[in-house]
């Protein structure tokens, strides 16, 4: 057939009356998705500052949906939809730290233009972030603050604070697997921070020593591995691209700016699963 035939068949086939079925656009409300990028300034560069979030925040959502899921799949001893669920969590991860490129085609003199609109507005108050640090179990008190102005927000927030994450979830399956682990640790208060505990490295230590009797859990530990790896680059590239923006100067939230994000690069979240590639 030739192109101009095929490019005529193509057209005979395609649907174009849509008065009585949904179009594409309105299946995937791109009416409200498309409206949400409302410039505070006229500066051409704020489009790009925009659409970085809201699209950082979309994979975000998708993050939260998988690991929440993850985390019901693990406490019901179903590994392999676990596995699933968190091979594209990890997937999901490194397109958002994709988007670090993008923005670091803005420069200094370019985000300055429009900063001062931004008010105290910051990253800081993404809420999806904070709720996937409570389901990889880093649990801060103080950022529930942020959300009261929002009952319902606030709610989910306080409810998800409290709840067991996904470490917690897979150190339930070590102590179902019948490896010791301390009691204190299994009825742990969730909404404090993880401590890393000797009796769940030593737990992890049996299950690298024995990976074919414990290849599930192995897989678990390396899937977790996995995560936390991402979300340290993810953490990495916002560094350096905020240096690389605005250097040292104190962030719209609030905080030192850089100084601040640095620190939060100390915060672990599966620590004996780190600390047992120095033992084995
Ligand atoms: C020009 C671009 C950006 C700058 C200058 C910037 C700057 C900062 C700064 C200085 C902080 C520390 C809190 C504060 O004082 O504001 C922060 C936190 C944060 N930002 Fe950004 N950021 C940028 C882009 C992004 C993007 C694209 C995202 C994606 C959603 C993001 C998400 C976050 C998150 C989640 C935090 C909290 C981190 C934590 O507390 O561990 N930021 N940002």
């Amino acid at each position: 057939m030739k192109n101009h035939e095929q490019a005529a068949d193509t057209e005979k086939a395609i649907h174009t009356d849509f008065r009585n079925s949904m179009t594409y656009g309105e299946y995937l409300h791109l009416d409200k998705i498309l409206e949400g990028q409302v410039r505070l300034s006229d500066h051409h560069d704020e489009m790009l500052f925009i659409i970085i979030h809201q699209v950082s925040e979309l994979w975000m959502k998708l993050i939260l949906h998988e690991l929440e899921s993850s985390i019901a799949a693990v406490v019901k001893e179903d590994l392999p939809t676990a596995f699933k669920q968190l091979a594209r969590v990890s997937k999901t991860q490194s397109q958002i730290i994709q988007a670090w490129d993008v923005l670091s085609t803005l420069t200094p003199s370019e985000y300055m233009e429009f900063r001062e609109k931004l008010g105290q507005a910051s990253g800081f108050q993404s809420y999806q972030y904070r709720l996937i640090e409570f389901a990889l179990g880093y649990k801060t008190p103080h950022v529930l603050k942020i959300y009261e102005k929002d009952q319902e927000l606030h709610a989910r927030l306080a409810k998800a604070y409290r709840e067991p994450g996904l470490y917690d979830a897979a150190i339930q399956a070590l102590a179902k697997a019948g490896l010791s682990i301390n009691q204190d640790v299994l009825s742990r208060d969730y909404s404090n921070p993880y401590q890393k505990d000797d009796s769940v490295q030593a737990a992890w230590l049996t299950v690298y020593r024995h990976t074919d009797r414990y290849w599930n859990l192995y897989q678990l530990a390396e899937k977790l591995v996995d995560i936390e790896d991402w979300l340290q680059q993810w953490r990495f590239r916002h560094m350096k691209t905020v240096e690389r923006i605005i250097g040292f100067k104190q962030g719209t939230g609030g905080s030192s700016g850089v100084n601040y994000l640095r620190k939060v690069l100390d915060q672990r979240f599966f620590p004996e699963l780190w600390d047992l590639r120095t033992e084995i």
